[in-house]
C-alpha cells in the first residue's frame, strides 16, 4: 500500500498558542490603551422599546462585499443585551467636539438618553444627530465569542457622514483630535525647488 500523504506532526503549534501562557492582565490592558481609536456610541432598542447605547472603542469595518462591520461588546453590556433582542444596531462615529457625549455612553444607567438628540433608522436604531461625523446602521448577522467579549457583526443598511467634520479619537485613555493642519502642503526635503521666474 502507497504511503499516506505525510501529515504534520501534532505539535503544540496547533494549540494556536504554542504552548505559550497568555500576558498577564496587568500588562494586556496599557498593550490595548496604546492602540488609538475612534470613539463611537453603539446604539439599539431594549425590550421595552428604550433605546440603549454605549462608547465603543472597539468598532471595525470588516467586509466591503457584502458591507459588514463589528463592534466587540463586553458580555456584562446592557447594550449588547438590548442588540441581541432588537437584533439590529447603529454605529455612530463621534465628532471631535462630542467628549461629553462619550462620557455620558460610557457610564451605565437607564437615562443616557436624556437630552440627546436622536432619531430612528430604518430599522429602528437610535441615530444620534448631533455629535457626530457618521452612522452606520447594522441587521445584527451573527455573534462570536471573544472571550469576556461579544463579537457582534453586522449588515451595514444605511449610514450618512458629514464629510469635512473631524473625529473624537482616543489613546492611553485620554481624548485626542487630529493634528491641526499646515497652512501650506510641507514639500519634501529631496525634492528640488520648483523653477521659478
Ligand atoms: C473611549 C471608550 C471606549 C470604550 N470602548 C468599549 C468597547 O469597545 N467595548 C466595550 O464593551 N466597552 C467599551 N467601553 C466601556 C463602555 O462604554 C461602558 O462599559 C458602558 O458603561 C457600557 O454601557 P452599557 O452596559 O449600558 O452597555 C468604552 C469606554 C470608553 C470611554
Amino acid at each position: 500500500m502507497p504511503n499516506a500523504p505525510s501529515q504534520p506532526p501534532p505539535t503544540a503549534a496547533h494549540d494556536g498558542r504554542r504552548g505559550v501562557p497568555p500576558v498577564p492582565p496587568d500588562l494586556f490592558r496599557p498593550l490595548a490603551a496604546a492602540l488609538p481609536t475612534g470613539v463611537c456610541v453603539v446604539t439599539s432598542l431594549g425590550v421595552s422599546g428604550a433605546p440603549a447605547g454605549m462608547t465603543s472603542g472597539a468598532v471595525c469595518s470588516l467586509s466591503c462585499e457584502p458591507p459588514l462591520m463589528l463592534v466587540c461588546m463586553g458580555k456584562e453590556s446592557h447594550t449588547l443585551a438590548a442588540v441581541l433582542v432588537h437584533g439590529a444596531f447603529c454605529v455612530n462615529v463621534l465628532a471631535a467636539d462630542a467628549t461629553a457625549l462619550s462620557r455620558r455612553f460610557s457610564r451605565q444607567g437607564p437615562d443616557k438618553f436624556t437630552g440627546v438628540a436622536w432619531r430612528p433608522a430604518h430599522n429602528g436604531t437610535p441615530v444620534l444627530t448631533e455629535g457626530t461625523v457618521a452612522y452606520v446602521s447594522c441587521e445584527l448577522l451573527r455573534t462570536v465569542d471573544g472571550g469576556d467579549h461579544t463579537v457582534a457583526i453586522g449588515l451595514v443598511v444605511e449610514g450618512d457622514h458629514r464629510p469635512g467634520t473631524a473625529p473624537l479619537l482616543y489613546h492611553r485613555r485620554r481624548y485626542a483630535g487630529f493634528p491641526p493642519e499646515p497652512e501650506e502642503p510641507l514639500s519634501a526635503p529631496d525634492q528640488p525647488d520648483p523653477p521659478g521666474p
